[in-house]
């Protein structure tokens, strides 16, 4: 059979009270969308549509990458059966069409697959589940003899169908002519008047053509997010899933319900998670890694044997082994830290690569820069790369001593082995082994009177 799927997408999302497209908002640092999609582009499939509408540049422009999508616009959010409507057009007669909500990015490919195998059998196929509370979602109305006979939406229904327990997951396999026929038949007489495609349920019954069900395999993954509490809640369900899965891969983390990865983590051995760690994008740690509390990490690489002390923050860097970063260091992109680099707390670098075993223990920013091995940066050094205009290097060379409250003014070169006195200001490129010192000569008046106060 070929198979084309339809993911509805161009929802307003009401519910979340925000201007931006619902489908949009993240889940594990991806938008709900693209986890449909992924799921989607796993399954056999001649075409993927998306039907898309509110903010719906922004949702194009985000999956601009996607070549494989067919982009089917919806001007007007008139419910779900219009939406499907939009993209009739495009299909083959012959195709099996699986329907999906852009807004249920839990699915799992092997409830879609019993999904589609039950198809095979059937002409129309619907994802079922039982939900202790089932409010929100379309409930499954069966005869006496268990046979589906239609969906009735929350807002329909009399209070005595609002006690099903079973509803409408937002799945479907059905025949493209009869999507075709029944989707063009669909009336708006609703409470929301909208076009609902839940509808055509009713419409098959009449027509004597059997929609079977498929219970999905649990219950998490068929749910909507409709509201920002749910959104919330398929976060830390997602959540909990990963840090349980690198748990297995033998990741030490202090607890899994403080553990927040945005992206793709590939580990070594023997890593140490403390609470309240977020990663984001694509990150890689080595062997021996401990990360303390309150740290963010973002696409970055970590060598072997690094500790990273409380609330760092790293970000498109690259650190060599045997690294100590923090407490409180923030490593900005580009900066690339050789083997033994030490950086303390309140230590920004910015754009600079720093060589093996130097350090920079104490208050300082080192941005644009270039440091040899062996250096020492004192306490509250500062390379003044930037002039109000533009950006300037500093080089400084292998075993060089900066002595405490230095500002070097970019650009620069501080040559290997040379000493940078404490308090200077330095201006002028430093020769090697030399010592540098700007200073005023301290002087001293005897018998001080302080001034008093009046
Ligand atoms: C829908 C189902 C309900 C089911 C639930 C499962 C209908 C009428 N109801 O309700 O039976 O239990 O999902 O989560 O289908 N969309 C469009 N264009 C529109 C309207 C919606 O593309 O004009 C898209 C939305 O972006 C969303 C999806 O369709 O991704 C579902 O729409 P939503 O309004 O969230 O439907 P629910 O009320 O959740
Ligand atoms: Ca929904």
């Amino acid at each position: 059979m070929s198979l084309s799927i339809i993911i509805l997408a161009a929802g307003q999302g009401k519910r979340m009270n925000s201007s931006k497209p619902k489908v949009l908002n993240l889940l594990a640092g991806k938008p709900l969308l693209q986890h449909v999609y992924e799921t989607a582009s796993k399954i056999e499939h001649r075409a993927i549509y998306v039907v898309y509408g509110c903010g719906g540049e922004e949702v194009r422009a985000t999956f601009k990458d996607e070549s494989k999508i067919t982009w089917i616009k919806q001007d007007e959010q008139l419910g779900t059966g219009h939406a499907v409507k939009q993209a009739l057009p495009k299909l083959s007669k012959t195709d099996d069409i699986l329907v999906l909500y852009g807004d249920v990015p839990l699915i799992n490919q092997t409830s879609l697959m019993k999904l589609i195998t039950a198809a095979a059998k059937s002409r129309f196929s619907l994802l079922t589940a039982y939900f202790d509370e089932p409010y929100g979602y379309g409930r499954i109305i069966r005869d006496n003899n268990n046979n589906i006979i239609s969906i009735i939406e929350e807002k329909d229904a009399t209070d005595i169908q609002k006690e099903i327990t079973e509803v409408n997951a937002g799945f479907m396999v059905i025949k493209a002519d009869l999507l075709n026929e029944w989707v063009n038949s669909l009336e708006n007489k609703n409470k929301q008047t909208e076009y609902y495609l839940t509808d055509i349920v009713g419409i098959a019954v009449k027509n004597n053509v059997k929609v079977s069900s498929v219970l999905a395999e649990s219950t998490i993954e068929v749910q909507g997010i409709n509201t920002r509490a749910q959104l919330s809640e398929a976060e830390r369900y997602y959540q909990v899933v990963q840090a349980y899965e690198l748990m297995d891969k033998g990741v030490g983390i202090s607890d899994p319900s403080r553990f927040d990865l945005r992206g793709e983590l590939q580990v070594g051995r023997d890593i140490e998670i403390d609470v309240n760690v977020v990663m984001e994008g694509k990150i890689r740690l080595g062997n021996n890694v401990s990360v303390a509390p309150n740290c963010v990490i973002k696409n970055s690489q970590i060598g072997n044997n690094v500790k990273i002390f409380a609330n760092s923050v790293v970000e498109n860097s690259i650190i060599g082994n045997d690294c100590h970063i923090g407490p409180f260091a923030r490593i900005r992109p580009d900066s690339i830290l050789d083997d033994h680099v030490h950086i303390g707390n309140f230590v920004e670098v910015k754009k600079s690569s720093l060589g093996k075993r130097t350090k920079a223990n104490h208050l300082s920013y080192i941005g644009d820069s270039e440091v040899g091995s062996g250096t020492n940066i004192g306490a509250g050094v500062i390379t003044c790369n930037y002039d109000g205009a533009n950006k300037h290097k500093t080089i400084i060379g292998d075993n060089v001593f900066v002595g405490s409250d230095s500002q070097l003014i970019a650009p620069i070169k501080i040559h290997d082995g040379s000493t940078i006195a404490a308090g200077a200001t330095i201006t002028k490129d430093v020769d090697s082994d030399s010592l540098a010192i700007s200073r005023v000569d301290q002087k001293s008046i005897p018998s001080w009177n302080r001034p008093k106060k009046k």
